[in-house]
């Protein structure tokens, strides 16, 4: 999977890229299945909203599940990856976000790289999310927010926010929002199942809480160069990996066989 060199000037201009029809609904419907089946699970790595219940997101799916373990290694996303990156990579954080029909809670306005500094030591913004819709994700049920341009600030002074959510956050204050969205904007990509959105991790984000009867999944595939490795494990290996083996991309249909077991 190449990119073309206006996606790459889109991307470094804006921060981020979409990519509508990177993944079939076939094989969307299949990861949103096996996401599914891992949310009802009872283990740590499945994440829980404030009320104890609702699924907030599943870490680290690739190494308890076969599915993810592929998607994990699928070259329309780790292609894209390198290229990007500039280098090998490993998977240094994977989530299944869930954002529930009217329960999915908000994620604060942040940096990503932010938290991977400050928290894990990596040393530069050598890292970002290659992520992917499973369902329809509309203006209206929690769509990722986007400051335009944002990523070109480098690392912003935040909090780390313990209480908002069931997640720690280092999230930035309102009128570091206010200045940056009066120069900037804000878009919501939307997409349906199988669109990819990759975006720069120093790209200032957040999204709604969703209290529409949409439920809204994305896959977040975090890949990170690996001479860029962290340094710090203070949080749990499932939330910043410490596996640095560089990824080997598998072939473009090496989601075949589940798609044919699964039809
Ligand atoms: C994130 O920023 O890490 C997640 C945001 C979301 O899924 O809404
Ligand atoms: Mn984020």
């Amino acid at each position: 999977m190449h990119l073309s060199p206006e996606q790459l000037q889109l991307f470094d201009r804006d921060g981020y890229l979409v990519l509508p029809n990177l993944f079939s609904p076939e094989e969307a419907a299949l990861m949103k299945r096996e996401t599914l089946r891992l949310y009802a699970l009872d283990r740590p790595e499945i994440q829980r909203e404030k009320d104890g219940s609702t699924p907030r997101t599943a870490f680290a799916a690739h190494t308890f599940s076969p599915l993810f373990a592929k998607v994990a290694r699928h070259p329309r996303l780790i292609d894209p990856a390198m290229k990007i990156l500039g280098g090998q990579v490993y998977i240094h954080q994977f989530k299944l976000n869930a954002k529930a029909a009217f329960d999915g809670d908000v994620w604060q306005w942040h940096q990503d790289y932010g938290t991977w500094q400050r928290d894990d030591d990596m040393p530069e913004p050598r890292g970002m999310n290659f992520a992917v819709f499973l369902d329809e994700v509309n203006t209206l049920n929690g769509p990722l927010m986007f400051i335009p341009g944002s990523h070109k600030l480098g690392v912003l002074e935040a909090d780390h926010d313990l209480r908002t959510t069931s997640y720690p956050l280092w999230t930035l204050d309102n009128e570091t929002i206010a200045r940056l969205v009066a120069k900037g904007g804000i878009v919501a990509p939307t997409g349906g199942p199988g669109a990819g959105l990759f975006f720069h991790s120093c790209l200032v984000h957040g999204s709604n809480a969703n209290m529409t009867p949409w439920g809204r999944i994305i896959v977040y595939v975090t890949a990170n160069r690996v001479d860029n490795a962290i340094r710090r494990f203070k949080r749990p290996e499932y939330i910043a990996h410490r596996d640095f083996t560089p990824i080997v991309p598998l072939a473009d249909d090496c989601l075949a066989d589940d798609l044919r077991h699964a039809a």
